[in-house]
This record gives C-alpha cells, structure tokens and sequence, in this order.
C-alpha cells in the first residue's frame, strides 16, 4: 500500500529545465489588409524586442503605441519626442507603400478589385549573447504565402512564386532597394537592438522560471493523463520533461504550443 502509493507520488515530479542561451532579436511584422467598402487597407505593425512587444501601430488609430510591458519604451518616448514623431511618419508612409504593392500584386495575380487580400512583411535581426550580428531577413508574403525575399550574401531577391518576378525586376532595377536593407538589418537594426536592450534590461534581460502544477485524469476504463501546467515564466523558450524515478518519460507525451499569457509572461 505505502509502495504504490509513493510510486504514484514520483510519477508527479516534474522536471524544468532553463534553456535560454542568451542570443537577442529585433522584429518588425507589418500587415496590410484590403477591404471591401474602403478606399485604403488596414495597415498594422508590431515590432517585437525578444519575445516582448514594443510598439505597435495601426492606421485605424493613426498612432504608435509603445508596448503594454514596456514601460521603458514610454520614457523613450518621453524623453525623445522626436523619435516617436519620426517612426509614426515612417509607418504613415509604409502604409502606402503597402498600399500600392497590394494593388500591383493583386494584379500580377489578375485577381479582380475589391477583394480581400493581405501583403506582410516581416524583418529584423538576431545577434549573439554577445551582441555581435548573427542573422538577419527581410521577407513579403501575399495571402498567407511567401512571396519574395531577400538574400543578404547575394544581394538579390529570391522569388517564392512566380507572379513575384515582376517585383524582383523592379526592385532588381534599383540596387539601392536591396543595398539599403541590408545595411538597415545589419547594422541600424542592431544599433537599436542594443539600444533598447540597454534601456530595457530589468525586463528583457531577466528570467522568470515557471511555476508549475500538475493534474490528474483518470478515464472510466481506467487510463490515467497526468497534466502539467507550467506558467509565468519569461523568456518564451522552454524545455518540459516528465521523470520517473529520476528517468525521462518521453513517450505518449504531447505538448500545445507555448502561449502568451498577455502580461508579458508565458504559458505551456
Ligand atoms: C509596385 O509598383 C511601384 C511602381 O512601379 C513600385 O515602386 C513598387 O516597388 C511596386 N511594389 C511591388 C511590391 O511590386
């Protein structure tokens, strides 16, 4: 009795694992989506320090907001007034921008007028634990698909389908369109990354570890799911293992994809 009994105590134990190596990014997502009934598309951007947003914009709004978790991203603001003024006219313009490459594309598609479509853009960088540029992109998708990218060794813009050889030649025809983002995700990218993980380092540095609890199930027939629950922990990236006797328990194990809790802190 007393055996059985511990046996099922230490099926229970769970162990955590930190595994975050250190290495930081900078994201931007911009997303521009048609409308029926509406002259423009919406136009949304969120820009991403770590697993943090920053700042966020939409044009339905028509203004930037710094992200709700971070708090040092508002004393920026307060501090540099002009920067905000200046990111929200950049936005303003890539609206437009997207404006127009949503018309273009939906024509290289021959797709009709008035339909809904979307055209993102997703870009940044990621440098070392020591701050040095490790990687970084540059990259469209039309309707949820890739459509062009652009390849930093070789300057050249990589199609994903083939209407997007019409923008390849455009952009191919200026190389100060592929020049300029290069430089931008090599180096202006990782100036501000720094920047701003310097002034927010309480929050991005930090590591919440999880809390965690752990639930059991028993199905009529008798089978038994043990959950676990692991929440309020900081960076994203986790590791979770059962252990059994000290052993790993990897299999009949399945895992839902890490979520954010909305304060900042994440769940699995
Ligand atoms: C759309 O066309 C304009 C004008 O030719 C050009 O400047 C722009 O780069 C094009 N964008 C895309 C995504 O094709």
């Amino acid at each position: 009795m007393e055996r059985s009994l511990c046996a099922l105590l230490l099926l229970g134990i769970l162990a955590l694992q930190e595994t975050w190596a250190g290495p930081h990014s900078m994201k931007y997502f911009n997303t521009a989506i048609t409308r029926p009934g509406f002259r423009q598309p919406r136009f949304l951007t969120v820009a991403y320090v770590d697993d943090l947003q920053i700042a966020s914009f939409d044009t339905d709004r028509q203004c930037l907001r710094s992200g709700p978790q971070a708090a040092w991203m508002e004393r920026m603001v307060q501090e540099n007034p002009w920067f905000w003024e200046r990111e929200t006219e950049i936005l303003r313009g890539n609206a437009q921008m997207f404006r127009v490459a949503l018309q273009n594309i939906s024509g290289y598609f021959h797709q009709s007028a008035g339909g809904v479509h979307t055209l993102q853009r997703m870009y940044g960088c990621e440098v070392s634990p020591e701050l040095t540029f490790q990687r970084g992109f540059y990259q469209f998708a039309y309707d949820g698909r890739d459509y062009i990218s652009l390849d930093l060794e070789t300057l050249t813009w990589r199609t994903e389908v083939p209407q997007a050889v019409n923008t390849k030649r455009i952009w191919e025809a200026d190389s100060r369109e592929a020049e300029t983002w290069k430089a931008y995700v090599e180096i202006g990218c990782v100036l501000w990354l720094k920047k701003y993980l310097e002034m927010g380092k309480d929050t991005l540095m930090r590591t919440d570890p999880p809390s965690a609890t752990v639930t059991r199930h028993t199905a009529p027939h008798g089978e038994v799911t043990l959950r676990c629950r692991a929440q309020d922990f900081y960076p994203k990236e986790i590791s979770l293992t059962w252990l059994r006797d000290g052993e790993e328990q990897p299999q009949d194990t399945e895992f839902i994809e890490t979520r954010p809790a909305g304060d900042g802190t994440f769940q699995k």
